[in-house]
Parts: structure tokens; sequence; C-alpha cells
């Protein structure tokens, strides 16, 4: 990986903010207390301790950008070109329960294009970063997609919404693709299913339902390790709107969306 000094130093302040914010939410467990924002949409101590670290990182590097942050963060900064959009605890339905797959999920938008991009998981000490035209890597290690081409041989995750009734949309998707995938989860964090699509550890992810901080940083890496990345309808993506449908880029992508739509 060649990339300028400019680039570097924001891709080693994302690196250093997720795993200072991952310390923190491991040094959290067991202590914290719940509240719910609304019904089953957690909070704790370690989602804000999280976000203050990650902003405190940031803003000592670079006090000009501007920040979108799940726990009440949304500053447009004297700098309009740059942007850091940070969930610090995606999964906390899971770090609630000790379930360990949650993570901590940071990227950076430059004039509104994502640049950069880091999730770390502190349960597992993985670091995955990506940078625009320079790849995605897990501790180092370069990514690639998965090869799967077809629903019937693919592992497929997706996201319902946080309070799903049955009358839901999502749920008829849901069992549509259940009776055609191979293997169907439901995991819990957006953030890390993006980065495991990105690793080859899962074919395809989606979600009708995120914010712009569960997938930011998650988009990148599949865009660099080679996969794809659409609304639900197969057109183009937008951090803004809350459906997603991320691939390992074959023809599952098209039969999903045929699904989905
Ligand atoms: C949640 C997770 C989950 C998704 C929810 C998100 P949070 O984020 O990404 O997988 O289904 O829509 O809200 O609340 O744990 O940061
Ligand atoms: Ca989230
Ligand atoms: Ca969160």
């Amino acid at each position: 990986m060649n990339i300028d000094d400019e680039v570097a130093l924001y891709l080693a302040t994302a690196q250093e903010a997720a795993r200072r914010a991952g310390a923190i939410l491991e040094s959290w467990a067991g202590r914290f207390t719940v509240s719910e924002k609304s019904r089953f949409n957690l909070v704790t101590e370690a989602d804000l301790a999280s976000q203050h670290a990650i902003v405190e990182t940031v803003k000592n590097r670079f006090p000009d950008h501007g920040f979108l942050g799940e726990e009440g963060l949304s500053q447009p900064g004297r700098n309009p070109e740059f942007r850091w959009i940070i969930d610090p605890l995606d999964g906390t339905s899971n770090y609630v329960h000790r379930f360990p797959y949650y993570a901590v999920s940071i990227a950076l938008e430059h004039r509104g294009d994502l640049l950069v991009g880091v999730i770390y998981d502190p349960t597992r000490h993985e670091l995955f970063w990506a940078v625009r035209g320079h790849g995605a890597f897990l501790n180092g290690r370069p990514l690639r997609t998965t090869e799967s081409e077809t629903l019937a041989t693919s592992f497929v995750v997706a996201s319902l919404p946080v309070a799903v009734t049955a009358g839901d949309p999502a749920i008829d998707r849901f069992l549509k693709v259940l009776q055609a995938a191979q293997a169907l989860q439901r995991t819990g964090s957006a953030a890390l299913n993006l980065a495991y699509i990105a690793a080859g550890r899962m074919d395809a992810y989606w979600s009708g339902s995120l914010k712009a901080w569960d997938m930011a940083a998650g988009v990148l890496l599949v865009r660099e390790a080679g996969g794809r990345i659409t609304a639900l309808n197969g057109t183009a993506f937008d951090v803004e709107r809350p459906d997603i449908l991320a691939s390992n880029g074959r023809p599952i992508h098209e039969e999903l969306s045929g699904l989905l739509s």
C-alpha cells in the first residue's frame, strides 16, 4: 500500500481511535448500566465513553473536521470537506449480553465520498481497515471477498429493524431469502457483517433499516475487497438512505436483489 502522507495520517488516526475505543468497551464490561433509547434500542456508558474517546483522538489532530456519531453527535466542522462518521459500539445488544460480536466503526468522508474506513473487534483484536483505491486489510493482511456464485451455496446475513413486528415487509424479505440461501443468519452488528464480507467470511448481507454510522466504514471495506454495494433494488447506494445490499459482487447480488426489491 502506497498512500500519501496526509491519507496515511487519517488512517493512523482512525486506527488509533478505534483501538482506544475498543479498549474502553472492554474496560466497561461487567459494570455498565443499560438504558433503552426506544423499545429494544439499548445504550450503555460504554457507548458514550467510546464515542468521547474517538472524537477526542480525532479532534486532537483535525480540529476543523466535521462529525456524525450515533450518540447525539452532529457537528458540521469549520472544514466542510471532511466528515467523520462514527458508531462507537455497533452491536450494543450483543455487548450487553456478552455475546462477542460487536465493534467500533469509524469512517472518514472527503467531499461526500468515503476515503478511510476502520472497524475494530476488541474481543478478537481484529482491526479491519480500507483506504479508497488502496485495498482492504485485516491486521495487515489483504482482504478478498468470496467466490460463491449462487444463493444455494451462500452464507447470507440480514439485519431486521430493532423492534420489528409481524407485518413488517422486512419479515417477508427474510422469509423469501430463508428459503433460497444455504444459510441465513441475523448476527446483530451491521459493521462487523460488512467487515466479514470483505474478509471472505460471509457472502452477502442486507438491511432496510440502517443509519450512516452502521454502514460507512464497512461499505468502503467491501468495495476495496472486491465486493459490491447497492441499494436493495440494485440501484446506486446512498449512505444517507437506510437500505443496503452488500455482496461478493458475483451473481448472488442480482439473485438477492430480485428477492428483496
Ligand atoms: C445496530 C446493529 C444491528 C442492526 C441495527 C443497528 P447498534 O446498531 O448494527 O445489526 O440491525 O439496525 O441499529 O444499535 O448496536 O449500534
Ligand atoms: Ca450501529
Ligand atoms: Ca451503536
